[in-house]
């Protein structure tokens, strides 16, 4: 499936491009993107094979997409990728990169160079993470992400309210604890060995990509691997752009997302951001009749105040806004009128809020 962004320009939607990340993003059309999900080689600098104490060898990632002959050398390649990323990204898009000791505090760096704006760094411990076998260092038992947007100022995607429903009404943190990929998550190839060593888990890329984008929104993984972000961008219903070298990996990816069932649209909508709904002035509720001008308003012990004309409450020599008023009868900093007031009718006191939220449903 593609679209078009601009005349003559393409976007190779829900498709794995073949190449070389910074060649196949330079060939896409500038600002066509809304977010960016990249998992970078790490370079690890592995010296020699690992063993665990009953000697046998660990499967650690010592393959040639990791290998850099320097930090400058690696530097440089970041420098590289984040531009041609920086290019791709809508104004209000964002991006997120993940990496370990090895290599974040080098992205972190380059990005800020870049002129991307860091938002968050964002802790991914592993709630299973591989002992360290030697015992002369702590288990490394975490990864970094780093969240940022384009460049200061810019108006990214933020689904405050969604992640603190997936947290059970708590505000989502920076640290987020979730295993590593294995069981029947994991895939395997023709030998049954693990299809990619860096494989990592979807419940990583749900939480990144509810939290940070809109269903429709236009995903890129310039890293592709295993496709975990194509897999997961189609259960949500995103759009995704894959870039990866390697055929084998293409061909496991590929595979993979084939299977994947988008998520029905009901089970897609998650719970928006209170600043994402319209916003409704109380004086409109006046100008529209819903409540009149001299009609009483009510908080829950009774104490009323009075509706004017131009949208303001009047209660014992003192006028305001409905957050005002509110505040001024609690003797605290700041109110929110919506829920403290209520107009009463048929003998019932109904908060004003149910009044917003009708105006607000003919908005949508
Ligand atoms: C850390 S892995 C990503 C794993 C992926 N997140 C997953 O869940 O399967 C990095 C991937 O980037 C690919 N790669 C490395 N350098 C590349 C480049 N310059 N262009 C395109 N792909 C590259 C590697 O082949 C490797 O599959």
């Amino acid at each position: 499936m593609t679209i078009r962004t601009k005349p003559a320009e393409i976007l190779p939607l829900n498709t794995i491009l073949a190449g070389d990340c910074v060649e196949m993003m330079n060939s896409l059309p500038e600002a066509s993107i809304d977010l960016i999900f990249a998992d970078p080689p790490y370079n690890l600098q592995l010296k020699g094979q690992l063993h665990r104490p009953d000697n046998s060898e660990v499967d650690a990632v010592d393959d040639h997409w990791d290998q850099f002959d320097s930090f400058a050398a690696y530097d440089q390649f970041t420098r590289d990728w984040l531009a041609a990323a920086r290019r791709l990204l809508k104004p209000n898009g964002a991006i997120w990169v993940i990496g370990s000791y090895h290599n974040i505090f080098r992205v972190g760096a380059t990005l800020q160079d870049a002129g991307f704006w860091i938002l968050n760094d964002v802790v991914w411990r592993k709630s299973n993470p591989m002992p360290n076998f030697r015992g002369k260092r702590f288990t490394n038992a975490h990864e970094t992400m780093i969240w940022a947007s384009k460049s200061e100022g810019a108006k990214y995607t933020f689904n405050y309210e969604a992640l603190k429903s997936l947290n059970e009404g708590i505000q989502m943190r920076s640290d987020w604890v979730l295993p590593i990929c294995n069981g029947g998550e994991r895939l395997k190839d023709a030998q049954g060995e693990k299809a990619h060593p860096t494989q990592k888990p979807e419940a990583l890329l749900h939480r990144v990509l509810i939290g940070s984008t809109n269903p429709g929104d236009v995903v890129l993984d310039p890293f592709f691997g295993t496709g975990t972000t194509g897999a997961v961008a189609k259960m949500l219903g995103r759009e995704f752009i894959g870039i990866e070298r390697e055929a084998a990996y293409r061909e496991v990816a590929t595979a993979r997302i084939a299977k994947v069932r988008k998520f029905d649209r009901e089970a897609l909508t998650v719970t928006a951001s209170k600043r994402a709904e319209p916003r409704v002035p109380f004086g409109q509720l006046v100008e529209r009749g819903m409540l009149r001008p001299g009609e009483m308003l009510v908080n829950q012990r009774g104490q009323a105040a009075r509706v004017r004309a131009d949208g303001t409450l009047a209660t014992d020599g003192f006028n305001g806004s409905i957050h005002q008023v509110g505040a001024h009868i609690e003797g605290a900093p700041s109110c929110n009128g919506w829920t403290y007031w209520h107009f009463r009718k048929d003998g019932q006191t109904i908060p004003i809020d149910l009044l917003r939220q009708q105006i607000r449903s003919e908005m949508t």
